[in-house]
C-alpha cells in the first residue's frame, strides 16, 4: 500500500553494502543482543547520505545504539535517548573507546577474583527462584560481587563494559527461553530443567569477556582517529526537547530512529532479569517505566484520541475496523499513534531548519487488520510541516521479533524508511499554533 505521491525505492542493503559491512555484529555491534535491532547498513546509508563529518545525529529511541555507533564510525557526533536504562548502558559501552591495556588488566583481575572464595552479596528480586536455579544464582551473584569489589579501582567506562558482559549472559543463565524475545519459560526449557541442565554462568561470562574484548579492540582501531563522541541519556522521546536543552545540547542536524513497533515488544518484560541483576531498577521503577514505554499493550489512563483519528483518515479507518473485532486492541493502536505524534512534535522542535528526519518502521497486522504504520506516520509528520523527501523499503532478515502466534497476528517482513525535511511544508496541525 502506498498512497503518497513519491516513488518507493526498493533496497537490499545487506547485499549492496557487503564490502563496507561484513556482518551485522562487526565492531561493537554484537556486544549485547537487543530485540528489534536495526541493521547497521540502514543507519550507515542514511547517515552518510544526509550528514557531513562532525555534524550531530540524534536517535531518540536509541535501543542498543546501532545508529550511534555507525554515526561515530563515520565521524559524526551522536546523541541517544531511551526509556530503558539497559539500552542506555549498552549504547554507551558500544560507543566508548577503552584503553586496551587497561581493559585487559581489569579483565585479568576479574578472572582472578572469580576464583577467590570471598563473601558474595546476596541478590534478590520477585520470582528469582522461578527464573534461576540455585547454583546459577550463586554463580551470577559471585560474578556481580567480583565486578562490584573492583569498582573503586576501575574507570567507569571499564566498569560499564564489565556490566554489559555480565548482562549479556543473564538470559542464557536463566530458565527463560533464549529463543523467545519475551521472558518466558517454554516447554522446551521445562524439559531441559527436568533433565538437570545447568547453564554454566562462569564459563559463559569468561567467554563473553573474551569476545567483547576482541570487539572493543576492533572498534577502537576503527574509531580512534575520528574524535567523534556519543552521549546517551535515559529519558522519554516525548520530552526530548527539554532533555537536550537541560544538557546544553543544540539542534540536531539529522534524526534517525527506529521506533518501537505497535503491540510487538514489551522491552521491560523482555529485559527485567537483566535490569534486576544489574540493579538498574526496582520492581516499582520498572512498573513506572513500562507505563511510559511506547508500543506496549497497556492502555492504562488512555482516554482515546478522536481528534487524531479524525485528522489522520487512514488511522480512523484502521481503528474502526479493529474496534469491531476487539475494542481494546483498537485503543492500543490509537494510543501508539497518539504517542508517536507527540514524539514527532518533539523531533521537529530539536531538528535544525532544513535538517532531515529518517524513521524506520514496520507495518503489522492487529486482529487481522493491516496497520500501515509508515503511511500514518507520513500523514502525522506532514501535518507538522515536515516534507516527505524519500520513501524506501528493505526486507527484514534479522530483527529478533516475536514469532507469529496465529494467522491474525502480524509478521513484520519489511522495513519502511521515510525521510522528511524540516521547514519545507506548511504546518496544518492546530497544535502548531499553540
Ligand atoms: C525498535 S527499538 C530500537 C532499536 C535500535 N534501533 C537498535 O538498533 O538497537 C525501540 C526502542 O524504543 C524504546 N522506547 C520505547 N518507548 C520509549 C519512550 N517513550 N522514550 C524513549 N524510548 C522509548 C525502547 O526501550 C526500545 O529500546
Amino acid at each position: 500500500m502506498n498512497n503518497t505521491a513519491i516513488a518507493v525505492k526498493e533496497h537490499d542493503f545487506k547485499s549492496a553494502m557487503r564490502e563496507s559491512i561484513p556482518n551485522v555484529d562487526y565492531a561493537t555491534h554484537g556486544i549485547h543482543s537487543y530485540t528489534a535491532k536495526l541493521i547497521p547498513h540502514i543507519a550507515r546509508h542514511y547517515i552518510g547520505l544526509y550528514t557531513k563529518r562532525d555534524e550531530l545525529v540524534l536517535d531518540p529511541f536509541v535501543g542498543s545504539g546501532t545508529t550511534l555507533l555507525e554515526a561515530n564510525l563515520l565521524g559524526r557526533n551522536a546523541i541517544g535517548v531511551d526509556i530503558n536504562p539497559l539500552a542506555k548502558l549498552i549504547s554507551e559501552v558500544k560507543t566508548t573507546p577503552i584503553d586496551i591495556i587497561m581493559l585487559e588488566c581489569a579483565v585479568e583481575h576479574v578472572v582472578k577474583g572469580l576464583a577467590e572464595t570471598k563473601p558474595v552479596d546476596h541478590v534478590n528480586f520477585p520470582n528469582i527462584d522461578y527464573w534461576f536455579g540455585e547454583k546459577a544464582q550463586k554463580d551470577l551473584a559471585r560474578i556481580k560481587s567480583t565486578i562490584e569489589a573492583l569498582r573503586v579501582d576501575l574507570e567507569p567506562r571499564i566498569y560499564n563494559f564489565l556490566l554489559v558482559c555480565f548482562s549479556s549472559i543473564i538470559r542464557r543463565s536463566s530458565y527463560a527461553d533464549p529463543r523467545i524475545a519475551k521472558t518466558y519459560k517454554s516447554k522446551r526449557m521445562v524439559r531441559k530443567i527436568e533433565d538437570n541442565w545447568y547453564p554454566r554462568p562462569m564459563e559463559l561470562f569468561k567467554y563473553a569477556l573474551d569476545r567483547n574484548c576482541g570487539r572493543m579492540k576492533n572498534f577502537c582501531k576503527m574509531v580512534n582517529a575520528n574524535h567523534s563522541y556519543a552521549r546517551v541519556f535515559h529519558g522519554d522521546a516525548r520530552e526530548v526537547s527539554s532533555l537536550l536543552q537541560r544538557n546544553g545540547i543544540g539542534k540536531a542536524d539529522f534524526i534517525i530512529t527506529s521506533p518501537p513497533y505497535i503491540n510487538a515488544q514489551d522491552y521491560f518484560r523482555s529485559y527485567k532479569l537483566e535490569l534486576y541483576w544489574l540493579g538498574l531498577c526496582t520492581p516499582e521503577q520498572l512498573r513506572l517505566l513500562r507505563q511510559k514505554s511506547i508500543g506496549t499493550e497497556s492502555i492504562l489512563g488512555f482516554k482515546g484520541d478522536s481528534e487524531l483519528e479524525d485528522q489522520v483518515e487512514i488511522l480512523g479507518t484502521v481503528c474502526q475496523k479493529i474496534s469491531k473485532i476487539n475494542p481494546t486492541k483498537s485503543s492500543i493502536v490509537c494510543k501508539y499513534f497518539s504517542n508517536m505524534r507527540l514524539a514527532i512534535e518533539e523531533f521537529n522542535k530539536v531538528l535544525r531548519e532544513d535538517g532531515h528526519l529518517c524513521m524506520v518502521t514496520g507495518s503489522n497486522r492487529i486482529c487481522g487488520v493491516l496497520v500501515p504504520t509508515y503511511e500514518i506516520i507520513v500523514q502525522m509528520a506532514e501535518a507538522r510541516g515536515l516534507k516527505l523527501v524519500e520513501l524506501a523499503k528493505d526486507k527484514i532478515r534479522n530483527r529478533r521479533l516475536p514469532p507469529v502466534r496465529n494467522h491474525k497476528a502480524g509478521v513484520i517482513q519489511e522495513e519502511w524508511i521515510t525521510v522528511f525535511q524540516k521547514g519545507t511544508n506548511e504546518c496544518t496541525d492546530s497544535s502548531c499554533r499553540n
